[in-house]
């Protein structure tokens, strides 16, 4: 009878653990522009270095979904159907906005102003790529 507390408090703890651990997975702040590439979908569609894409790239710049129309589209508040889709699916949502109401003119979300101060946004990250892979 006296253990029965003790055994809720470990199970309380483990399943606290479980959440705590994912909370910061999907939080986790990356610390390279390879990290980012990786992990952030980019790769999904651009090839290393980053001046290529993939076959998948290819079809979203045929269908007029690229980085720079995409966010244009959030912008003016005009994500709609499939675009909006694709701005969901491939992970912009982590760091920008899908209404084009985030902070400042990169329309971002607070995830997304923290990628900003480490310098690793879409610019930044190209720009670190470039530079190390040549
Ligand atoms: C759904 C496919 C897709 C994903 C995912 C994607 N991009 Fe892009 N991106 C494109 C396409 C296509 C273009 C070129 C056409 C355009 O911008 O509309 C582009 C353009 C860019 C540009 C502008 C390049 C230039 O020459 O001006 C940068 C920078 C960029 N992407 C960085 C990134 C980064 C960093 C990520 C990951 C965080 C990423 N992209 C994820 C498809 C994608
Ligand atoms: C890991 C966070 C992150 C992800 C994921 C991400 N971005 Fe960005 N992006 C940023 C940040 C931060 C900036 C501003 C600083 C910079 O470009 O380095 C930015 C800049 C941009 C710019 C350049 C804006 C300008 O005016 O120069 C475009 C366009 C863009 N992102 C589109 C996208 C699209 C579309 C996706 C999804 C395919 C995407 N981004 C995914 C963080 C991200």
């Amino acid at each position: 009878m006296k253990i029965f507390p003790l055994i809720l408090l470990f199970i309380g703890c483990v399943l606290m653990q479980k959440k705590g651990g994912k909370e910061i997975a999907t939080h986790e702040l990356p610390n390279s522009a390879i990290e980012v590439f990786e992990k952030f979908g980019c790769k999904d569609c651009h090839t290393l270095p980053p001046t290529g894409f993939t076959e998948y790239g290819k079809e979203m710049i045929s269908k007029g979904y690229g980085c720079v129309s995409l966010q244009s589209l959030a912008l003016k508040h005009k994500l709609k159907g499939e675009a909006r889709e694709v701005f969901i699916k491939n992970g912009c949502v982590k760091c920008h906005d899908l209404d084009g109401r985030g902070f400042g003119d990169k329309n971002l979300t607070s995830f997304g102003l923290k990628i900003n101060e480490r310098n690793l946004g879409c610019v930044g990250t190209f720009k670190e790529l470039l530079g190390e892979v040549k």
